[in-house]
């Protein structure tokens, strides 16, 4: 078997209009990257796919709070998947990073109820930015990604 099918992907999505999730995921994506047997997927969830979705072995979702919940690009992403995916993802590792102006809660609750839809499987706790982030911020985004990651590869989660 070739190495690079040996490889185990995370796939992390994020929806930014600001481009402040953007750099937050960027940076959640770098810190999954260090784990050497670890593909990390990294897409705008208005471009992740289904397949991308019954591919990884776990999931990190990025999403700014808009109006008091995620991103209308999130909900999209599970719109599109849900049905397809529900009874294939039981169980995968989800993780969930929010930014917001002030506030953020909310956008987290949404996600954690569809994300007990799919059966997902919490394994991590969530992170939430309120405010611009600071460079301590952006570092814990990224260990939180180096976490997953190590977590995936070892079989932890
Ligand atoms: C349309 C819109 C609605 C927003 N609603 C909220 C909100 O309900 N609560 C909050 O804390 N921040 C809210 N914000 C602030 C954003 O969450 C915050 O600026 C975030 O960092 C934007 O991320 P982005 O730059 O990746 O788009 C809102 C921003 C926009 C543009």
């Amino acid at each position: 078997m070739k190495e690079h099918t040996l490889k185990k992907n995370i796939l992390v999505i994020y929806h930014s209009q600001g481009g402040t999730m953007k750099r937050m995921a960027e940076s959640f994506a770098r810190g999954a990257a260090k784990e050497p047997n670890i593909t990390v997927v990294f897409k705008k969830a208005a471009e992740a796919s289904l397949e991308d979705l019954l591919a990884c072995r776990a999931i990190a979702i990025g999403s700014p709070e808009y109006f008091g919940t995620m991103a209308g690009m999130i909900k999209d992403f599970f719109d599109r998947t849900y049905e397809a995916a529900k009874d294939k993802t039981t169980g995968l590792p989800f993780i969930v990073f929010v930014c917001a102006g002030n506030d953020g809660r909310g956008a987290i609750t949404q996600i954690e109820r569809i994300a007990a839809g799919y059966k997902w499987k919490q394994v991590q706790e969530h992170l939430r930015v309120a405010g611009p982030p600071t460079a301590q911020d952006l570092a814990a985004v990224e260990e939180l990604g180096q976490t997953l990651a190590a977590g995936v590869d070892f079989g932890i989660f």
